[in-house]
């Protein structure tokens, strides 16, 4: 059984979905052990709360120095003896240390495809803005592990979902969460509590 940590910033819609996957028993190597997050005021903390999951808060505006930050989120997943760190919709970058201690062990879901609308400036509704404004007519979401350069790593699953005439940044956000997101990221997890994912160089193999 894999321990889990999911780090969060906000409302923690793609953690429900991690959390509902988990109880339909879709996730059946691995369980959600610790949430941690970068805002004390995140709904995802309550949601942790109602489903009994650890919880943890660390910001990184308490360190004065960003290596420090990077070291005391190291320390906390390493003392929880954490397998693998999920990031869904955390919004502070990680730092150098706790990506080589978590090399190939930490997955990110993002929302486009990736090499689209991505890469540092693009998170949350931002990315479907830049879509939206660019006129693609087919966008999704990625998840992916997470190397040292932003949005960059080894893709694991990605899933297209259409535009639609009249679509705002918020309606399309929706739309790639209940279409993409929700379904691409328990799957990714439950592929890597599953031993299923092979990574060769900077791409993945799925395992039959
Ligand atoms: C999600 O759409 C996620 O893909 C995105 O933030 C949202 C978080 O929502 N992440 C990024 O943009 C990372 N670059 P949630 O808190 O409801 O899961």
């Amino acid at each position: 059984m894999k321990n889990i940590a999911v780090l969060v910033s906000g409302g923690g819609t793609n953690l429900q979905a991690l959390i509902d996957a988990q109880g339909r028993g879709e996730i059946p190597n691995g369980k959600i052990t610790l949430v941690v997050s970068s805002n004390p005021n995140a709904y995802a903390l309550q949601r942790a709360e109602s489903n009994s999951i650890p919880t943890k808060v660390i910001r990184r505006k308490d360190y004065s120095e960003f290596s420090n930050y990077d070291t005391a989120l190291t320390d906390l997943l390493q003392s929880k003896n954490i397998d693998l760190v999920v990031l869904a919709g955390f919004m502070t970058i990680l730092g150098k240390k706790v990506i080589k201690a978590f090399e190939n062990k930490i997955i990110n879901i993002h929302p486009s495809l990736i090499p689209s609308f991505c890469g540092e400036g693009f998170y949350g509704l931002k990315v479907h803005e830049k879509a939206l404004e660019r006129g693609v007519k087919i966008t999704g979401a990625t998840a992916h592990f997470v190397d040292e350069i932003c949005d960059n790593g080894p893709i694991i699953i990605q899933k297209a979902v259409e535009i639609q005439n009249g679509d705002t940044p918020e309606i399309l956000q929706k739309r790639v969460m209940e279409q993409a997101e929700w379904k691409i990221l328990p799957k990714a997890v439950a592929l890597f509590c599953n031993d299923k994912i092979k990574v060769v160089g900077n791409k993945t193999e799925i395992l039959e």
